[in-house]
């Protein structure tokens, strides 16, 4: 990786991993790609070049490909599962008509690229427990679909034209810098908000209801090291299992209770995202990911509980 595009750069992930990039490769070799609306700003526009990069627009983000000399392309672009349903449609033209076309800017331009997949790529038919790396995927939410298509067609790549494509299964991603939007795991992210700010949480997941979650500085190490792995050790392409951590609503409240011993939850719970979440597996096995390429978490509910919390109240001004 010498040149880097990250489609989706202000994104939830985005905006975290063009900062890590950056600091591994270089400020100038990394272009934080994004759609008019959603500019990079504050040290994300300072700290390299961005430009126009929309998926669903082939030849623009051929030329930017092209003037930046970039070879390996980080696509962020996505609607997370809740607002997917909401916009199917969209989800679509973003997930796989967007795909094709980053694919084939990188067939033409001889990039390598990265589109995560999700835990939302299964469904209620998969083995929920320990969930295999190789499994039934017949997912019910467009999320789903479209995550099951996005491995599919960048397998397809390698295999017909030699794109090298490499993904993860993303499970619920935790961080204080760019809030989710729309997602099942939100609420993760948003306990830690209300935590932060003294207020009460209302969950819209049942208890006892489990899902894999990571922190972000894991999934940044995890699409970074993946991408630098030897393709040589690689059997599996698109996409790996990785977690960190499996939890539900009341192990995640007792850890933050621990530290804020007045903090409370209740529960109200939202059928839609209740009925994704059960479709999901409550603790994937990412064996092959820890064989193929060497994979490890660092940090579990603990010390992410911790960090998050202590970060996130420099961040909010709370201290
Ligand atoms: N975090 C995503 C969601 O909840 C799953 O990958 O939609």
């Amino acid at each position: 990786m010498k040149n880097i595009l990250v489609i989706g750069s202000t994104g939830q992930i985005g905006s975290e991993l063009t900062t890590e990039l950056r600091s591994r490769y270089g400020g100038s070799n990394v272009v934080a790609g994004y759609i008019p609306g959603a500019e990079p700003k504050g040290s994300l526009a300072e700290g390299g070049p961005a430009a126009v990069a929309d998926v669903t627009n082939g030849g623009q983000m051929d030329d930017v490909v092209r003037k930046y000399n970039i070879d390996t392309i980080y696509n962020l672009a996505a609607l997370l599962s809740v607002v997917a349903e909401q916009k199917p449609k969209l989800a679509w033209k973003i997930g796989i008509d967007g795909l094709w076309n980053v694919l084939e800017v990188a067939r033409q331009n001889k990039c390598a690229v990265f589109t995560p997949s999700s835990i939302g790529s299964f469904g209620p038919t998969t083995p929920h427990e320990l969930t295999p790396q190789d499994t039934v995927q017949r997912p019910l939410t467009i999320y789903g679909v479209s995550k099951v298509t996005t491995e599919l067609l960048s397998d397809y790549y390698f295999h017909k034209y030699g794109v090298d494509t490499r993904a993860v299964r993303f499970p619920g991603l935790i961080s204080y810098v760019t809030p989710p939007g729309g997602g099942t795991t939100d609420y993760a992210v948003d306990i830690f908000y209300a935590a932060v700010r003294g207020e009460k949480f209302v969950c819209p997941i049942a208890e006892g209801t489990r899902m894999d979650m990571m922190y972000m500085p894991d999934a940044l190490r995890a699409a970074i090291e993946l991408m630098e792995a030897d393709p040589a050790r690689l059997k599996h392409r698109n996409a790996f299992n990785v977690t960190a951590m499996s939890f539900a609503p009341e192990n995640i409240y007792r850890e933050i209770c621990r530290r804020k011993p007045d903090f409370r939850m209740e529960y109200q719970v939202d059928p839609l995202k209740q009925a994704i979440a059960e479709s999901w597996p409550d603790s994937l096995d990412d064996s092959t990911a820890r064989e193929e390429w060497g994979w490890r978490p660092q940090y579990g509910l603990g010390s992410m509980t911790r960090d998050m919390l202590e970060k996130l109240a420099e961040r909010l001004g709370k201290q």
